[in-house]
């Protein structure tokens, strides 16, 4: 499995608050990554700087071997690398179809650099079949407002899908969503993810989901990493058993 992102002694400073904390990390194709760690950690901090959304104070952020640092967020989502967001980016006064069919008009701007006509019957096709692949069939004619918790987290990493990334960053893609919802929206999640063979990493604080979706684990502290491993090592790390699950303490 080859590198897909790098990222070597990342630093990012707020004042005196050291959210990255030369942090280094090697993705590979493919994996799907779980980020936990304490509130605070630099979990999010990471996912904003590889997006773009954060310039770092110091480091390097490699895609596919280039440099992606300073690039804009619209530029990195046009190269592969897509995101979700804490709470979800939808527009809410729109049908279901309707955010996807402007999800998928903005790649094709960005493919072609001309406008097409959003409802094009291939592009009706296409949106439907990428909201069927999470579970959205009937009721893709309501408002995006209509939709439960779970729904639209799941909608919002759908329009991501549209992009047609290399790498999908979710940034606490079930918080909200009801115990009962977790794992039925996790597991359209990553049914997804896994058929399409992307690298994916996801930031979770629900130890029982990190460890059944995660092929690794990165354990978070203080703005660098603090374990990586499968689940099972990283939980068994007395260090991590210690400031991240609160045992002993
Ligand atoms: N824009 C900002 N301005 C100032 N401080 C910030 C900013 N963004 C993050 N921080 C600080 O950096 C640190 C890391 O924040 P970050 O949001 O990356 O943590 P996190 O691990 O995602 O936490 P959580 O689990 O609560 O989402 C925190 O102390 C936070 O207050
Ligand atoms: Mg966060």
């Amino acid at each position: 499995m080859g590198v897909v992102l790098e990222a070597v002694n990342v630093v990012r400073h707020f004042g005196a608050v050291k959210a990255c904390d030369d942090l280094s990390v090697q993705l590979q194709e493919g994996q799907t990554v779980g980020i936990v760690g304490p509130n605070g950690s630099g979990k999010t901090t990471f996912v904003n700087i590889v997006t773009g959304y954060v310039k770092p104070t110091g480091g390097q952020i490699r895609f596919k071997g280039d440099s992606i640092i300073g690039l804009e967020p619209r530029k990195i989502a046009n190269l592969g690398i897509t995101r979700s967001f804490q709470v979800p980016q939808l527009y809410t006064s729109l049908t279901i179809l309707e955010n996807m069919l402007i999800a998928l008009s903005i790649r094709s701007k960005q493919q072609w650099g001309f406008w097409r006509p959003l409802r094009s019957a291939a592009r009706l096709e296409e949106a439907s079949r990428l909201l069927a692949d999470f579970g959205f069939t009937d009721g893709i004619d309501h408002k995006a407002s209509t939709l439960p918790e779970g729904g639209r987290k799941l909608l919002d990493v759908a329009l991501s899908f549209a992009l047609q990334p290399t790498i999908l960053l979710l940034d606490e893609p079930t918080s909200g969503v009801s115990v009962d919802d977790k794992f039925a929206v996790m597991d359209t999640l990553m049914g997804v993810v896994k058929h399409s063979a992307i690298t994916a990493v996801f930031i979770e604080h629900d130890m029982d989901v990190v460890a059944r979706y995660a092929d690794r684990v990165l354990v978070f502290s203080e703005g660098t990493i603090l374990a990586d491993g499968t689940s099972a090592e990283v939980f068994a790390n007395p260090a991590v058993r210690t400031h991240v699950l609160g045992e002993g303490v």
